[in-house]
């Protein structure tokens, strides 16, 4: 077991290249499924996440090679299975995809459950429905989702988003690719993935129009053929190291971004403090000033993100005055309190709203990540604080950020990955 060990107080200047999307990454992965070629991916990030889809694919018998560190072909002309195994999509939520791209190519799937970070109870039941609006039948059996569809395949349908679900939108966008006649989406969740996803597939030949909208029409098409396409700029892994000198003070310019991805971000940021600049495909960020608090209500896009409410709410531990942040997706997102209030933050949750007084610092503390962005609202705690904070249950982190300690590094961050000979203990205690 590791964990990263920071010596906080140090403000952060220079460069930060951004990866690509994980979100999009895990989603335009499996949708390779759908295509009767060869798929060239670019910009993949290289994350934990990225590695377990690639791990299912390969089990299912694609033939997957890593032509550099982020460039992937994916060959699925021979898929032997739609089966996908319980100890492998259960460690992830996107695992979901698995669904619609089977289903979408062989008129079947057999996924387990999928498993993910425990943001609340995160039910499946919008992908569900869409799949059976287009023809198919979905049973759960034992753990397992199986989705048939009819022997006459997948036929378009319309149908409406109960809530904008950014899962259930892509998958119903990979499971009407290849159907018969038009699919509309109405009420489609709008973050950059989504586009991202739409565009993939339309380069291998898809008939996808209006995502990024909340009405998305497919065109289902007979075939995919292969191609070469490169994943957008991940726009919270950018929004994290904006947090982060937000937090720290300091100047760091951010490369590789879609900057209109980031204004959700960066408004908030900028109430608080920063300084933010556009340069072409880089934003520049930096403050020098007081903190200031802001009112935060995350929402779907182009609000702002969920999985940015714990990195803004570890700045707001410092700001001025008091801040009331708003969790609108999630049910469950604020288990990362506990562990900043061991920082001396002040912190008050009531359900889906946490009031937070900024206090002048926080005093660094031996952590645990609890889930992925808020392990790195703790990185960014950490760096914040005075002293030397330890951050355990980093593979939650290594799902979602690429490089993220020489990341750190390379803009005069003091932290290092070690390894966590307690945490190994601890192990052992709980074993026995
Ligand atoms: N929902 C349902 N039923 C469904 C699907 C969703 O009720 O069938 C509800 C959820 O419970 C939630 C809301 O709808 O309250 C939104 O969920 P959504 O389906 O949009 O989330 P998701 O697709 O499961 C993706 C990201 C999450 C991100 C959310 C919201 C992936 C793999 N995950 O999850 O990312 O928080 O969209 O933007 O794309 C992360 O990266 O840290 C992360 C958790």
């Amino acid at each position: 077991m590791q964990k990263y060990v920071i010596n906080g107080g140090k403000p952060l200047f220079g460069e930060i290249e951004i990866s690509g999307a994980k979100n999009a990454a895990v989603a335009i992965i499996p949708a390779a499924l759908l295509v009767d070629g060869v798929c060239r991916i670019e910009n993949v990030p290289q994350i934990s996440d990225v590695t377990l889809i690639l791990r299912i694919l390969e089990e299912l018998g694609a033939d997957v090679r890593l032509l550099n560190k982020n460039t992937v072909q994916i060959d699925s002309r021979h898929i032997t299975s739609c089966h996908v195994p319980d100890e492998l999509s259960r460690k992830m939520r996107a695992s979901y995809y698995l669904i619609g791209a089977l289903l979408g190519r062989f008129g079947q799937a057999v996924v387990s459950m999928p498993g993910g970070c425990d943001l609340g109870t995160r039910p499946i039941d919008l992908h569900v429905k869409s799949f059976e609006k287009l023809g198919a039948r979905v049973d759960v059996v034992s753990g397992y989702v199986h989705a048939t569809a009819p022997k006459t395949g997948l036929h378009g349908a319309t149908i409406y988003m109960d809530q904008a679900s950014v899962g259930a939108t892509m998958n119903t966008m990979m499971a009407a690719a290849r159907s018969t006649g038009l699919t509309i989406i109405e009420n489609a969740a709008k973050e950059p993935h989504i586009v991202d996803l739409a565009n993939f597939l339309n380069s291998m030949g898809a008939d996808i129009m209006g995502a990024g909208t909340d009405v998305i029409r497919i065109r289902g098409v007979g075939q995919l053929h292969g191609g070469a396409y490169s994943i957008i700029p991940d726009q919270i892994e950018a929004g994290t190291y904006m947090a982060a000198v937000t937090a720290t003070g300091g100047d760091v310019l951010i490369k590789n971004v879609i900057p209109k991805h980031l204004d959700c971000i960066s408004a908030k940021l900028v109430e608080m403090g920063a300084k933010v600049e556009e340069i072409g495909d880089c934003v520049r960020i930096s403050r020098s000033g007081p903190l200031k608090r802001v009112n935060v209500k995350t929402m779907p896009y182009p609000g702002f993100p969920t999985d940015m409410q714990p990195q803004i709410s570890a700045c707001l531990t410092i700001a001025e005055g008091t801040s009331v942040v708003t969790e609108g997706i999630w049910e469950n997102r604020y288990r990362y309190v506990a562990e900043f209030r061991r920082m001396g933050a002040q912190i008050q949750v009531d359900g889906k709203i946490a009031v937070i007084e900024g206090v002048s610092k926080l005093s660094g503390a031996p952590l645990m990540a609890c889930d992925l962005r808020a392990g790195a609202a703790m990185v960014i705690a950490g760096l914040a604080a005075e002293g030397t904070t330890d951050i355990g249950c980093i593979h939650y982190i290594e799902r979602g950020y690429e490089n993220l300690v020489e990341k750190l590094r390379g803009v005069g961050a003091d932290i290092c990955l070690v390894e966590d000979e307690d945490e190994e203990a601890q192990h052992k205690i709980e074993a026995v």
